[in-house]
């Protein structure tokens, strides 16, 4: 069993205290700090598997899974093995390669909606290029979000966004030009007369709908029963497309993303992630006919020095691989299962409301009776009882997103024993809560 008893984070504090004077807010991302949980963020050492280490020596079992990517584990030995080999022919080409091809076969193959693939080097970047593509090949400038849903930190989706704007409490963000975000339309999640109303007020007008089929940035929100087949009806109904941004979802939920596992297929493909195996990495992908008018096939300008980066492309090729075994999603979907159901029972047995669950590797534990349907709902759970449970589990060297409104994520490289002892703590952490 693995040492997480928490002894001091003091070189953490000391290393945190100095990146203050030199970053914003002292990291790289506003995601990482501990603002709405309190505290302050560990300075991690190095990562290996399910495990985290930080600059004092503790140990924890990590369930933030760098937001994601880590899905195999981190530094797993073959894609380190992989990355090694590909380092040696350098960095960066900035011309094509086969690892290209290699991976993008691999993204076809794989989900149901794209027949053709474009690679960038983040989820914002994908997101920005497909809306960028949807206007292009609708002639329509309106979109539609829906509340709590994060597609980046592009200006037009900087409206009642989730992620760091949710938890941070954010209004949309200064800065964004009023003419940019006036044509992003937004409903509330799992919504569909609200969809329907939209469409009605914006007649030939909307270009498509984006959305995070299961969502994570605003806490874990699976769609309700229709809600994503009533989407397609919808979008087909009016001339628009329908986007899903499965940077977070895809090859997580299923190998096939949140398309695949609920068997609704969008116009068009956001991924990021895990395709890049913990590499930067995104890509936009979709039916042939619309990526053929990205540039040079087509008129629609998106372009990137980096992208396609051979050491992304290759990691993310052997993540890929990896994630093809036999197994991997059952093992995935049952330590998920295992870990989600705990924690709501714990919860039930102490007298506090909670509503959660999990799909795939991915899963959420709101600190309200529920059910959540939407941003609104889960922005009623007890934030400051969240944040108890977040210093409670990681000073027991439980390594959680710090925010009620993120999803998390487990690994391959979790084991039974690694979820009992997560368990065990939450057991003691929710009781004392
Ligand atoms: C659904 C979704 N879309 C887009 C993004 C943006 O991706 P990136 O942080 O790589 O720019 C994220 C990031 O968490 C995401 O979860």
């Amino acid at each position: 069993m693995v040492n997480t008893t928490i002894k001091t984070t003091k070189k953490s504090q000391e290393i945190f205290a100095a990146a203050q004077n030199l970053m914003p807010g002292g990291v790289s991302s506003p995601v990482r700090a501990f603002k709405s949980v309190g505290g302050q963020p560990i300075v991690f050492d190095r990562v290996k598997g399910a495990y985290i280490w930080d600059v004092d020596g503790n140990q924890y079992i990590d369930y933030v899974n760098t937001w994601g990517p880590a899905i195999c584990g981190h530094a797993h030995p073959e894609v380190i093995a992989a990355l090694q080999e590909a380092l040696e022919k350098g960095t960066s080409f900035g011309a094509p390669s086969i690892q290209e091809n290699i991976l993008a076969q691999m993204v076809i193959d794989a989900v149901p909606s794209i027949e053709m693939v474009r690679f960038v080097n983040s989820g914002t970047e994908a997101c920005m290029a497909v809306l960028r593509l949807m206007r292009a090949f609708t002639g329509r400038d309106k979109v539609i979000k829906f509340e709590g849903c994060y597609h980046g930190h592009a200006d037009m989706f900087l409206v009642k966004a989730g992620s760091g704007v949710a938890t941070l409490g954010l209004p949309d963000s200064p800065g964004v030009p009023k003419s940019v975000t006036s044509n992003t339309l937004t409903a509330p999640l799992n919504d569909l007369e609200a969809v329907k109303t939209l469409f009605e007020q914006n007649r030939d007008q909307i270009a498509g709908v984006i959305l995070e089929p299961v969502v994570g940035n605003a806490g874990f929100i699976p769609p309700d029963a229709g809600f994503l087949e009533g989407l397609r009806e919808l979008t087909h109904e009016h001339g628009a497309l329908l986007v899903f941004d499965e940077v977070m979802t895809g090859f997580r939920v299923a190998y096939g993303g949140a398309q695949e596992k609920f068997g609704v297929t969008p116009d068009l493909t956001t991924l990021g992630k895990i395709i890049g195996g913990g590499l930067p990495v995104g890509a936009y992908g979709g039916r042939r006919e619309i990526m053929s008018m990205v540039a040079p096939a087509g008129p629609m300008y998106q372009a990137g020095t980096l992208s396609g980066n051979p050491l992304a492309m290759t990691a993310g090729i052997k993540t890929l691989e990896l994630l093809q075994r036999p197994g991997t999603y059952e093992y995935l979907d049952r330590i998920t299962k295992k870990l989600a159901d705990g924690l709501l029972e714990i919860a039930q047995q102490t007298g506090h409301a909670a509503c959660g669950g999990h799909i795939g590797g991915m899963f959420g534990l709101f600190f309200t009776s529920g059910p959540v349907h939407n941003y609104e709902d889960a922005k009623k759970s007890d934030l400051a009882k969240f944040a108890r449970f977040h210093r409670g589990m990681l000073e027991r060297g439980i390594y959680l997103a710090p925010s009620q409104f993120e999803a998390g994520f487990t690994s391959l490289a979790h084991t039974e024993e690694d979820i009992d002892r997560t368990l065990e703590a939450a057991k003691d952490v929710i009781s004392n809560l």
